[in-house]
C-alpha cells in the first residue's frame, strides 16, 4: 500500500514532534480564555531533578490568578507549578506544597513584558525569584525533596491532572517567551544574561531549539516592538 505524504503526516503527529524549532523573536499568543489552548513542552528528564531553574518572558492584563509553567507527574499535578494569583502575588508549589511571594503593590495591571526566573536546590530548600533580574528574599520549601521527571509541561493552563484538567479561570490570556529550564540553580551572572536573553547553555527547556506541541487556539507570532 502506497504511503501518502497525509498519512506521514498523520504518523509523525503520533509519534510526536520530529523537529525543534528556534523561537528566537517569537511569542505564543494565547488570544482568549479558554480550557484548551495550551503548549506543551517536552525535556529530556531522565533522573530525579534536586535543583532547577526556570525562567520566561511573558506580557498580561489579567488581575486573576493563572498557571505560567506547569509540569504535572501522574501522582501530583502540581509536582512544580509556577502560578500567578494576582498580579502581587508569585506562587511557586513544589511535590503539593507551596511558598508565596508577595511583590510591592503595582498601579494597575501589568503594563509590559516581565521576565522572571524562579529557581530550588533540595540541597537547602531555598527557593529564588527573580523579577525583571531582581531578586526577592529567598524562602525556603522541600529541603531534600526530589522531582519526578515523569512530566508533563505545559504553558499558559495550570494541569489539574497528567496532561489536561484545564479550568478556563486559570488560563493564560497573552503572550509568552523565552522559556528555558535548566537543571541547576543559575548564578546572578547567568540570570543576568538571560534576562539579557543572551545565552546559557546546556538547558534542559531551551527556546532556541524548543521541541514543543500546541493544542487549542495558540498563536506563534512575532513580538510587536517595542515593548520587547
Ligand atoms: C499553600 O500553602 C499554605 C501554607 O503555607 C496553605 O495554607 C495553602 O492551603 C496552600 N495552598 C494551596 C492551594 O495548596
Ligand atoms: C469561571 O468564572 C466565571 C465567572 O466568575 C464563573 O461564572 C464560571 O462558573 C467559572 N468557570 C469555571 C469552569 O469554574
Amino acid at each position: 500500500m502506497a504511503i501518502s505524504p497525509l498519512s506521514l503526516l498523520v504518523l509523525a503527529g503520533l509519534l510526536g514532534s520530529l523537529a525543534t524549532e528556534d523561537l528566537q523573536k517569537k511569542v505564543f499568543v494565547f488570544p482568549t480564555a479558554s480550557n484548551s489552548a495550551a503548549v506543551f513542552l517536552k525535556a529530556p528528564l531522565q533522573q530525579p531533578l534536586t535543583s532547577f531553574t526556570v525562567c520566561l518572558r511573558y506580557y498580561t492584563l489579567l488581575t486573576r490568578a493563572y498557571g505560567l509553567f506547569s509540569y504535572a507527574t501522574r501522582r501530583n499535578s502540581n509536582e512544580l507549578l509556577l502560578y500567578k494569583f494576582n498580579p502581587n502575588q508569585y506562587s511557586l508549589y513544589l511535590g503539593g506544597s507551596n511558598v508565596s511571594f508577595d511583590l510591592p503593590e503595582k498601579q494597575g495591571s501589568q503594563s509590559d513584558w516581565e521576565h522572571i526566573c524562579v529557581s530550588w536546590d533540595s540541597a537547602t530548600g531555598l527557593v529564588e525569584l527573580w523579577v525583571d533580574d531582581h531578586l526577592l528574599p529567598r524562602m525556603g520549601m522541600k529541603k531534600g525533596y526530589s522531582i519526578n521527571p515523569e512530566a508533563s509541561i505545559v504553558l499558559g493552563q495550570d494541569q489539574d491532572s497528567f496532561g489536561g484538567g484545564f479550568d478556563i479561570n486559570q488560563s493564560l490570556v497573552g503572550e509568552i517567551s523565552d522559556v528555558y529550564m535548566w537543571d541547576r540553580v543559575l548564578t546572578p551572572d547567568e540570570v543576568n544574561l538571560v534576562w539579557n536573553d543572551l545565552r546559557v547553555d546546556n538547558s534542559l527547556i531551551d527556546w532556541r531549539d524548543l521541541d514543543y506541541e500546541t493544542r487549542g487556539y495558540v498563536v506563534l507570532h512575532p513580538p510587536v516592538f517595542p515593548s520587547y
